[in-house]
């Protein structure tokens, strides 16, 4: 029988140190790109992914995130007494009905594979999505997510999310290599953590987006600290690999790094010119200030 992705995990428990000081106090994943949180964009792509129970694994500094996705009981009878009924409606908007929110805390920060772990009892037997918020991919349409439970419909196998980077910088990413093919997606013949440039298989990057099959809770206990101390997702997809197919899935659209200062503002700057209420001011400003350069 075919299964469906019906949870997804967000794993927030880094430590968000490239954006210190803004994180000393708040989660990165409040950052705003616009007017909206990256933690919301990512939940809102997996909504329209279909799925329905969203999993936070967080850490003690991330509270707000939970304050985020809960009724603020007094916000809204002040914006309903001031008759702001479109404030209301997008306030109301960030908890769709019939979606759970789950928290787990991640005692402590050992990693990818760790925190994804930590979901294991809410998730069971099905397969589930990973959605790494600071990564965000803006596609215009569906979203990446529902492109990939698409595939997962047909596959029933384990799906990474891949994009093609600088060869320079593979060094910041889970990297790997597949046969040349003319479809979007492939099986996956070899993955590596963070593998130096010259050493890397290729330069197609493990980006935030992941549909995985239950079995990789098990791969996951047994793996060890591998790049930089922590117990790597990469890794444990790796041993699965042994047992079965994992496929990497080019999507459509553009990611922005978010976890990295430069392409939080390069996100920032191209949804705002998305975005109808800002875009004509926006570039009206923005081509008198190139016109500076
Ligand atoms: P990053 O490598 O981006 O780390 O983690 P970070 O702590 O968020 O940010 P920097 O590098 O210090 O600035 C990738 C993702 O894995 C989560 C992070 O929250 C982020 O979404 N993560 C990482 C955990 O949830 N737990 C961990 O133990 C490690």
């Amino acid at each position: 029988m075919s299964q469906k992705v019906t949870k997804a995990v967000f794993p927030v428990a880094g430590l968000g140190t490239r954006f210190l000081p803004a994180t000393k106090a708040i989660a990165k994943e409040m950052l705003p790109v616009v007017d909206k949180p990256l933690i919301q964009y990512a939940v809102e792509e997996a909504v329209a992914a279909g799925i329905d129970t969203m999993i936070f694994i967080t850490s003690r500094s991330k509270n707000v995130i939970i304050d985020h996705f809960d009724k603020a009981h007094e916000l809204e009878s002040e914006l309903e007494a001031k008759n702001k009924t479109e404030l209301l409606a997008i306030l109301k908007g960030i908890v769709p009905p019939n979606v759970s929110f789950v928290f787990i805390r991640q005692a402590e920060a050992l990693g990818l594979g760790h925190a994804v772990n930590c979901a294991r009892p809410v998730i069971g037997d099905e397969p589930f999505a990973v959605i790494l918020p600071d990564d965000m991919v803006e596609d215009g349409t569906r979203g990446c997510m529902s492109q990939m439970v698409e595939l997962f419909a047909e596959k029933q196998t384990s799906i990474l999310g891949v994009e093609r980077v600088n060869p320079a910088d593979t060094g910041s990413y889970g990297i790997v290599k597949t046969p040349e093919t003319s479809e979007k997606y492939a099986k996956i013949d070899v993955i590596v953590e963070k593998p130096k440039p010259e050493v890397a298989p290729s330069n197609l990057a493990v980006v935030g987006r992941y549909i995985l099959t239950p079995a990789i809770f098990d791969k996951i206990k047994n793996t060890g600290r591998g790049a930089g101390g922590e117990i790597q997702l990469t890794d444990a997809i790796a041993d699965l690999m042994k047992d079965e197919d994992v496929l990497a899935y080019e999507f459509e659209g553009k990611r922005y790094d978010c976890g990295a200062k430069l392409g939080f503002l390069v996100a920032n700057v191209e949804l705002a010119l998305l975005n109808t209420e800002l875009k004509d001011n926006f570039k009206a400003y923005l081509k008198d200030l190139v016109s500076k350069f």
